[in-house]
């Protein structure tokens, strides 16, 4: 899958954020209920955009907390929001930092729009500590749908989790959140991003995005639990 164009989350963040996704905190703080971190862990939200997701952690004073994103917009905008968050330029392809740093990462809204998610996923694998928690949220094709939109797919997805060593502790599908921030966008004059299923020769055809829903999973990483 390709996005031919780049796409200017910043300009939806202003119409939709800080979190830029559906959803919003609601879908974190239910992941983080499963993962039940001790204090001073250390997250990471991969695609952190404004930094709605790390604003909203800080505020706990329960984590340590990294953003990292390829947008030096966004990152401005987060930088603003936050105290004391590290933020990082960068891809979710080429994460820069050790094997085995992370107790939690966070990647919402984020795989769907990468032209190399098993590049991604191989990172997200690779930082995350053994025992550390994986929390996705994003699009995904229900049933066949999705297949020539290049949209995920649920057991696509659970396969690749597992090959790299993850068990699924949660997913859910949330429907309404994802119709919800649609509308939000499209109020606020907004187009969706191809990869969404949701492109210009759809649109003409009026498809049925019945077939297209948000997930939620939280999933962990074998080996070592911490203390
Ligand atoms: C839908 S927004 C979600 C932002 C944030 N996760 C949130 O929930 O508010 C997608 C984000 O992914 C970022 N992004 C896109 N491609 C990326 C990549 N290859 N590596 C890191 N971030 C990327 C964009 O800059 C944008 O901030």
């Amino acid at each position: 899958m390709t996005n031919d164009i780049p796409f200017n989350w910043s300009e939806i963040g202003h119409a939709v954020g800080p979190c830029i996704r559906p959803g919003g905190p609601v879908l974190t703080d239910r992941a983080l209920e499963i993962c039940d971190l001790p204090a001073g862990s250390l997250v990471v939200d991969i695609g952190c955009g404004a930094g709605g997701t790390l604003q909203h952690l800080e505020r706990t004073g329960h984590y340590r907390l990294v953003g990292l994103d390829h947008s030096e917009t966004l990152l401005g905008e987060a930088a603003s929001r936050l105290e004391t968050a590290r933020l990082i330029r960068g891809r979710a392809e080429t994460i820069p930092f050790s094997n085995d740093t992370f107790d939690l990462l966070l990647c919402e809204c984020v795989l769907s729009i990468l032209d190399d998610r098993p590049a991604a996923l191989d990172e997200f694998a690779r930082v995350v500590k053994g025992g550390g928690y994986l929390v996705l949220s994003d699009l995904f094709g229900k049933g066949g749908h999705g297949t020539a939109d290049g949209l995920l797919l649920q057991q696509e997805l659970l396969d690749s989790l597992s090959a790299r060593g993850f068990t699924l502790l949660l997913w859910e599908a949330h429907d309404r959140l994802l119709k919800e921030f649609m509308v939000r966008m499209i109020f606020a004059g907004e187009s969706l991003p191809d990869s969404w299923g949701c492109c210009q020769r759809q649109k003409a055809e009026k498809t049925d995005r019945s077939g297209i829903s948000y997930f939620l999973l939280v999933a962990r990483k074998s080996g070592a639990t911490f203390t």
